[in-house]
């Protein structure tokens, strides 16, 4: 199946510049540089980011598809410069045939190896600069923009620090609110307030004091993520292919970002556990004048048969400590075959809250997506009337 809305990204992690671009965008939303700082912001934040974070201030240049504040339709171009590539240059860019000082102790959990091995590249950095997680700061870019085109849709995707190594938030504490706009601009309002994006206080100090211990340690640290978009209309996905499934899209999408590994929809992973009966989420008849059932619970995470079903769509994603350590694993030196560490660099001790907002972006595109191919629509009015025909029929 090929994706209505697509993306691309490019560059290195200390090239020159990061770029994206953003086909299948509808022409007629609103859309300036300043909507997708705030999220670059965001995700160059939390307590245990490394010292890159402090080096870089991620600013999006917009170089195509937009005019006088709106999106024309035409693929949309984003350019981050890296403000560290001056310090890099000489390293990024070296006169063709200078052998340098290749990187040959791959880091296990990294993907220097297998990198290296697929690629023929013997020095690992020909792998590690791509394979960086800075590479997010481009999806986040894409992710920006399809979060500003669901909220024109009145869908909202807001996410938060769950569990931080083996400290687990109060699950109550669950952000939400009446509808889905108040319950991102609460969020907002408070996330901007913390360190690492937890809306439990007390597990945060005790995530903080995690992560000061790995630090000290010199070891790393990993979390879950957890995050919902609230608004969605029932049917988006659909059951009759594999590929069309938007449970199967989704998972996709967020364990394509570095380092998460898994992906847990809805209470899966108790719900295995659980009996069918106490699982499944009963159907009721909708209040008068509201037609469309309502759940009274929503155990599946709002997905059904691959599709939307009108309740929110809840995600848990589970991120891996770390894989540049300090205090270096074993590893071997390429040339020598000898047992020595593994290759260090300047690295995160932590990135879950960073990781969250890229979680967002992966599932902002991901419904973004499936909203234009049940919605269909080149423009957003176009768009805006096939919704508001649908949910009238709802
Ligand atoms: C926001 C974010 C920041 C990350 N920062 C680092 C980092 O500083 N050092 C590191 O070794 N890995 C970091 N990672 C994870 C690696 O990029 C990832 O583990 C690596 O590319 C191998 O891919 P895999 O873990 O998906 O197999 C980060 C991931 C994310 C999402």
């Amino acid at each position: 199946m090929v994706a209505v809305l697509r993306y691309l990204t490019a560059g290195e992690s200390h090239g020159r510049a990061l770029m994206t671009i953003l086909e299948g965008f509808p022409a007629g939303c609103p859309l300036v540089a300043e909507d997708i700082d705030a999220e670059m912001v965001r995700r160059q934040g939390g307590y245990g980011r490394g010292g890159r974070m402090a080096i870089e201030r991620d600013r999006v240049t917009i170089m195509a598809g937009v005019r006088r504040g709106y999106t024309l339709g035409s693929p949309l171009g984003f350019l981050i410069r890296n403000r560290d590539w001056p310090n890099w240059e000489a390293v990024m860019a070296p006169e063709p045939g200078d052998p340098g000082d290749p990187i040959r102790r791959p880091r296990p959990g990294h993907a220097d190896l297998a990198g290296a091995v697929k690629y023929g590249h013997h020095d690992l950095r020909n792998v590690l600069e791509r394979a960086s997680a800075r590479e997010t700061a481009a999806r986040v870019a894409a992710g920006a923009a399809a979060a500003v085109l669901l909220a024109e849709m009145g869908v909202r995707i807001i996410s938060w620090t769950h569990a931080l190594g083996d400290v687990a938030m109060d699950p109550d504490r669950v952000p939400t609110g009446r509808t889905p706009e108040e319950a991102w601009e609460d969020w907002r309002t408070r996330e901007a307030a913390t360190d690492l994006r937890c809306p439990d206080p007390g597990a945060e100090e005790q995530m903080i004091a995690a992560i000061d211990a790995a630090r000290e340690a010199g070891d790393t640290l990993g979390g879950v993520i957890g995050a919902v978009a609230l608004g969605v209309p029932p049917g988006l996905g659909s059951h009759v292919q594999s590929d069309r499934r938007l449970d199967g899209r989704l998972a996709g999408a967020v364990t394509a970002i570095q380092g998460i590994k898994g992906v847990e929809i809805g209470e899966a992973v108790a719900n295995a556990r659980r009996l069918g009966s106490l699982v499944h989420d009963p159907i009721h008849p909708g209040p008068v004048g509201r037609t469309f059932p309502v759940r009274p619970t929503n155990r599946a995470g709002g997905l059904e048969g691959g599709m939307t079903n009108g309740e929110p769509v809840v995600v848990h994603a589970h991120m891996k400590p770390i894989s540049t350590l300090r205090r270096s694993m074993e590893s071997i030196d390429l040339d020598t075959r000898e047992a020595v560490l593994a290759h260090h660099e300047r690295s995160d001790v932590c990135a879950v809250p960073a990781a969250g907002v890229v979680v967002e972006a992966a599932m902002a595109l991901c419904l973004a997506d499936a909203f234009l191919e049940k919605f269909g629509g080149d423009s957003l009015c176009e768009i805006r009337r096939a919704l508001q025909h649908y949910r009238e029929g709802l």
